[in-house]
């Protein structure tokens, strides 16, 4: 990969992931437009219970967190790290400001067309809210609102869950990092439930996962000038109720090499090797106080669907020294 100096941070991580074994592929890449446009798909599918999930707790309780994040009523700035295509938050941000609260928006993704539909969705809706979209990596350009306004950082659809728990440990430290005591880190989190309930999640009969987990390979395609037979691979995923991981996979069909007119690069496949594409982690409530404690955060809100299937938890920014007081369980909701 040395002969190829202008490849992008992504495609890089991309080749690299190709080359491990077991070969991977990092699940940022699944967001070209057409990634976007068939996840906005998935978020509608009977079986992808966590969208409802969250926008029934969203809809339901947004008195609770709007307490939350202005208990005085003072002004706040809502970053949402991405957002997507925000559907869920316009619903959120159209019941903050009918109450009058003074607040804006930053939603930040890397798909400028999960950005564009949510712009547009946002400017029809909600014509007066102050929305300032950043189109990049999660924490490029992040900036302190002026007038010592409180951050409140949204990082929903479950997205901590496609990170090992230490990674996902070390994001929220990274986030903590760019926060002031006092601010806000909303997260909606999917629970450990029934596998059976999960693992159709990802699986669906509709054919629409398989299809967004194929796409990483037409995206290699164009992108990288590789030559992958879409057709000789198929979408695989699992759930292991032990780590409370779901995991999703392509899966090689035949012996087969795919070449890059890219980069001067070749890979093998024997029957049945995997790509492995995405995890989804699960969490309890146990594992969601941890997180918080050693990342710097109290947990403030636990709030939970009807049928206890996903959790939408709020936390507050504390002083470092502040963390190793903290008694287990204390600040559960
Ligand atoms: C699973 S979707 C969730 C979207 C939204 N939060 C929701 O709940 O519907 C993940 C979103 O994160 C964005 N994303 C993934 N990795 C990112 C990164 N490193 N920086 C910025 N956005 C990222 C994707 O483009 C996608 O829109």
């Amino acid at each position: 990969m040395s002969n190829s100096p202008l490849l992008d941070e992504l495609s890089l991580r991309a080749l690299t992931g190709l080359r491990q074994t077991p070969k991977r592929l990092p699940s940022m890449y699944f967001y070209d437009d057409e990634g976007s446009r068939l996840f906005q798909r998935i978020m509608c599918l009977p079986g992808y219970y966590l969208t409802e999930a969250e926008r029934e707790i969203l809809a339901h309780q947004w008195p609770k967190l709007l307490d939350a994040f202005t208990p005085d009523g003072r002004p706040f700035e809502l970053i949402e790290l991405g957002s997507g295509d925000g559907s869920k938050t316009l619903e959120l941000c159209a019941a903050f400001d009918k109450t009058g609260v003074d607040f804006s928006y930053v939603p930040v993704d890397i798909s400028p067309h999960a950005l564009g539909s949510l712009l547009r969705a946002f400017d029809q809706r909600l014509p007066g809210l102050r929305v300032q979209a950043r189109t990049g990596d999660y924490f490029s350009g992040w900036r302190q609102p002026g007038n010592g306004q409180r951050q409140i950082v949204m990082f929903m659809g479950s997205n901590l869950g496609n990170m090992p728990l230490d990674e996902a440990r070390a994001f929220l430290n990274q986030i903590r990092s760019h926060m002031q005591e006092g601010d806000g880190l909303l997260l909606g989190l999917d629970l450990m439930k029934n596998p059976h309930t999960l693992l159709a999640a990802y699986n669906d009969p509709e054919g629409v996962t398989a299809a967004f987990n194929l796409n990483l390979l037409r995206r290699l395609n164009r992108e990288l000038g590789m030559n992958f037979k879409l057709d000789r691979f198929s979408h695989y995923a699992c759930y292991s109720p032990l780590d409370g991981t779901a995991r999703s996979f392509l899966v090689s069909l035949d012996k087969q090499t795919v070449r890059s007119t890219r980069v001067d690069l070749q890979f093998q496949f024997e029957p049945g090797e995997t790509i492995y594409t995405e995890q989804s982690q699960k969490y309890s409530p146990a594992m969601i106080r941890q997180l918080a404690q050693d990342s710097g955060f109290a947990p403030k809100l636990h709030l939970q669907d009807g049928q206890g299937r996903y959790c939408v938890s709020f936390w507050q920014a504390i002083k470092p020294e502040m963390v190793r007081h903290m008694v287990p369980n204390a600040s559960q909701a």
